[in-house]
């Protein structure tokens, strides 16, 4: 790895440097204070009247006692208040911006499909209006793209990975697949044709955004066994695969992680308790991981603080590393500020901090080239308009 580039690490550079998200929890990445908004909206509709204010019930940055009680904040408060399809694409919209503000090029951006009775809210009207949102996003970015006729920095592309819940029924996470499959993105084409051809596909292509397919929720529920056929039939579908990996000890065993891998994923989530002979299988298979410095110091995931963090020994691996934020609404910290603390905690120059953000373009399901284009940009223009400054 060679560079030019004089810059220090500092917020400026973190934020500048273009970075691809690939797992961000669209819940979990509500701001509180647009979750407010939603709270006194319906505080002057008169609902919603015995839930705590969101600024003073999501405390960002604080830790958790454990990873377990941080699950009912979707189920008991988030989902209370994002509970209809307007609310659904008015917090999409506002997580997008957030990632884009924060230099984020490509997103991964990853939800549940939900359902909610009393406002008439199926999985498939939650799926069309995160969907919905997507278009109208990549499609404003389109126009900012054709104007200029370059990809410029702050052009963010988003892609939806659905997930599969650990509680889900088979039945149910089947129907999570049906719904990739009905929405996937024409991975046939390359991301920039895409945009611009459109094709007339099983669901409108302008709104065909899948990539994969995830498996999140509570480690300590489920059993794993159960969605064997579902992530076969995403598999051969041509999705992604991607999958919350040993996240606890409970979550750890021979029995979970063989099966795991028995899917072929192509990305690990978290990958903390991993026994020798699981490493070995994932170095041997170069598996990228999804790695969220913040979200397993908060939660105590990890024992230790951040210099302790796995991340340090997966990256002598060579399997591509996206860090990643997980819930930065509830973490509070961004995804140049997780770039910041690899920095800070190890030893990381400028230039590693580049060639990290080009393994996680290289592990994404579909923003490669837009965004090893967007950070050739940054190379150029943090090197005066020398050559790439490093390589992957
Ligand atoms: P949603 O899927 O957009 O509603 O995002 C919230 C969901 O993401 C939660 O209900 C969890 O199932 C999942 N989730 C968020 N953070 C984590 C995590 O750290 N581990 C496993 N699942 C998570
Ligand atoms: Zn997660």
């Amino acid at each position: 790895m060679t560079t030019s580039i004089n810059q220090i690490v500092d917020d400026d550079f973190v934020r500048a440097l273009p970075k691809a998200e690939l797992h961000a929890h669209l819940s979990g990445s509500i701001s509180p204070s647009v979750l407010q908004g939603l709270w006194k909206r319906k505080r002057a509709q008169g609902q919603c009247l015995d839930l705590e204010d969101p600024l003073t019930a999501i405390r960002q940055g604080e830790r958790f006692v454990d990873v377990v009680s941080f699950f009912p904040l979707f189920d008991k408060y988030i989902y209370a208040l994002v509970d209809n399809v307007w609310a659904v694409k008015f917090v999409t919209g506002q997580v997008l911006q957030d990632f884009e503000d924060d230099g984020v090029g490509y997103l991964e951006l990853r939800t549940t499909p939900r359902e909610n009775l009393c406002s008439n809210m199926t999985k498939q009207a939650y799926v069309t209006a995160v969907s919905e949102t997507l278009r109208e996003w990549n499609e404003s970015r389109r126009l900012a793209d054709s104007a200029n006729s370059v990809i410029q920095h702050g052009n963010m592309i988003a892609r939806l990975i659905l997930s599969i819940d650990r509680k889900m029924t088979a039945v149910q996470a089947d129907e999570v697949v049906d719904l990739a499959i009905k929405y996937k993105f024409p991975r046939e084409v390359d991301d920039k044709s895409a945009i611009h051809l459109g094709r007339p596909l099983e669901a409108p292509v302008e709104e065909r955004f899948v990539v994969g397919v995830d498996l999140c929720g509570n480690p300590l529920r489920g059993e794993v066994s159960t969605f064997t056929p579902a992530f076969g039939r995403a598999k051969r579908g041509g999705l992604g695969i991607t999958v919350h990996f040993a996240e606890v000890p409970q979550s750890s065993t021979g029995s979970e992680l063989s099966t795991i891998l028995s899917w072929e994923p192509d990305r690990l989530g978290h990958v903390i308790n991993v026994p020798q002979q699981y490493a070995d299988i994932i170095k041997k298979r170069k598996l990228a991981m999804e790695l969220c410095l913040s979200c397993n110091v908060l939660t105590g995931l990890t024992t230790g603080g951040f210099a302790e963090h796995h991340f340090g020994r997966w990256l002598k691996t060579g399997c591509a590393i996206a860090l990643s934020t997980d819930d930065v609404g509830v973490f509070g910290s961004p995804l140049s500020n997780e770039y910041l603390l690899a920095a800070k905690h190890f030893d990381m120059p400028p230039a590693a901090l580049v060639w990290l953000s080009k393994s996680a373009a290289c592990a994404s399901f579909g923003g490669r080239k837009h965004m090893l284009e967007l950070i050739r940009r940054f190379e150029q223009r943090e090197t005066g308009g020398g050559q790439d400054a490093t390589e992957l």
